[in-house]
């Protein structure tokens, strides 16, 4: 009887000790996973370049800091109402396509998305009407002439022409799918929110601004009229086209929309389809040869990303398969693009070895 309890109070004894031996292991393995937390890769796509979420915050801060007092640069003013925007705002946002947000300095202010609205009417012509459709009705080719260029499309007869580039941008608003013009505006819209995960508004003021003093832009939609290289009626595509470039957004949405792309069009926050892999395979190329106007060269050089930049001073790059990244900061250079948004994210590209021509030799 002795002997029964004594072996039963030594079991008990043994499995008190084996419960306080597994419990301090489990406690002290929890602790080491929280400690080690800013270790894990921020991104999957992230880790065969061993980044880490903490890389990814000091690159941004870093980024943020050096450049924040750079004074370079002007609002652009061809549109009387970016004239007025503060030049001051300095938003940088990096969304990685398992969606983490990273973010430093102004996510409040919202900027007219300008030009960077091309890249998502060419990705939804392409959704819509096939890679093929853009090629034969627009053309993919870099013109090598300004973003309002009209000696490009006399040159070349409405040819020769680019979805990034005004001609071409009108051209793709015109083929978007709708009846009549509220309904492609209406469709061009919820596109952009889809790509953002959140539903965007129109910027009325700078709308009005640029649609008060837009005949360039007419003229240009007329010209490709004649050539028979416009889809809709020229005056009503140039309107949905000055809209769709009035769509506010800050660099946090830019970040998300550039992260769509790199994630093969699935949103990586909403985790929604937006557009197909084959039709984000089709439309990062255009950015790479055309994304910043008459600098698409020296940017690509520079970063290796495919970017796309607008007037009223946001760029978005993408990261295929990792990330998408994007700056506002209103002054812009020469060329029509950010000077501050450029310094960011080839200096947040560099840190984060997120070039993807630099190869490691195996
Ligand atoms: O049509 C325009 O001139 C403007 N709505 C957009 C131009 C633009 O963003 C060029 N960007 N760098």
């Amino acid at each position: 009887m002795y002997n029964k309890m004594k072996n039963q109070r030594i079991s008990t004894n043994l499995l008190m000790m084996l419960f306080i031996l597994v419990s301090s292991v489990m406690i002290s393995s929890a602790t080491f996973a929280q400690k080690s937390k800013s270790k894990v890769p921020a991104a999957p796509a992230l880790t065969s370049a061993g980044v880490t979420a903490a890389d990814i915050a000091s690159a941004l801060d870093e980024a943020y800091n050096k450049f924040v007092d750079v004074k370079e640069g002007k609002n652009a003013d061809y549109i009387k109402e970016l004239a007025n925007v503060d030049p001051k705002i300095f938003g940088i946002a990096l969304v990685t396509t398992d969606g983490q947000v990273f973010t430093k300095g102004d996510i409040a202010s919202m900027v007219s998305i300008q030009s960077v609205s091309k890249a998502f009417v060419a990705a939804q012509v392409i959704e819509e009407s096939g890679h093929q459709a853009l090629m034969d009705k627009i053309g993919v080719d870099a013109t090598g002439l300004k973003f309002n260029s009209i000696v490009a499309v006399e040159e070349h007869r409405g040819k020769e022409i680019n979805p990034l580039v005004n001609p071409g941008a009108i051209a793709a608003t015109s083929m978007v799918f709708g009846a009549d013009s509220a309904a492609k505006w209406k469709s061009i819209l919820s596109k952009h929110s889809e790509f953002a995960g959140r539903q965007l508004a129109l910027n009325m003021p700078v709308y009005i601004s640029e649609a008060g003093d837009n005949l360039r832009n007419q003229a240009i939609a007329h010209l490709l009229l004649a050539y028979g290289r416009m889809y809709f009626d020229p005056a009503q595509a140039t309107d949905i086209y000055t809209k769709q470039c009035a769509i506010n957004v800050s660099a946090k949405d830019l970040a998300v929309m550039a992260s769509t792309l790199a994630n093969g069009g699935v949103n990586p926050v909403t985790k929604k389809k937006v557009v197909s892999p084959e039709t984000v395979m089709y439309t990062l190329p255009v950015l790479a040869t055309a994304g910043l106007y008459d600098d698409s060269g020296i940017w690509f050089y520079n970063s290796g990303l495919p970017a796309k930049s607008g007037v009223g001073g946001g760029i978005m790059a993408v990261c295929p398969g990792k990330f998408g990244i994007a700056v506002v900061s209103p002054p812009l250079d020469e060329a029509g693009n950010s000077v501050k948004a450029q310094l960011a994210i080839k200096y947040i590209v560099e840190k984060l070895k997120a070039d993807p021509y630099l190869i490691q030799p195996k």
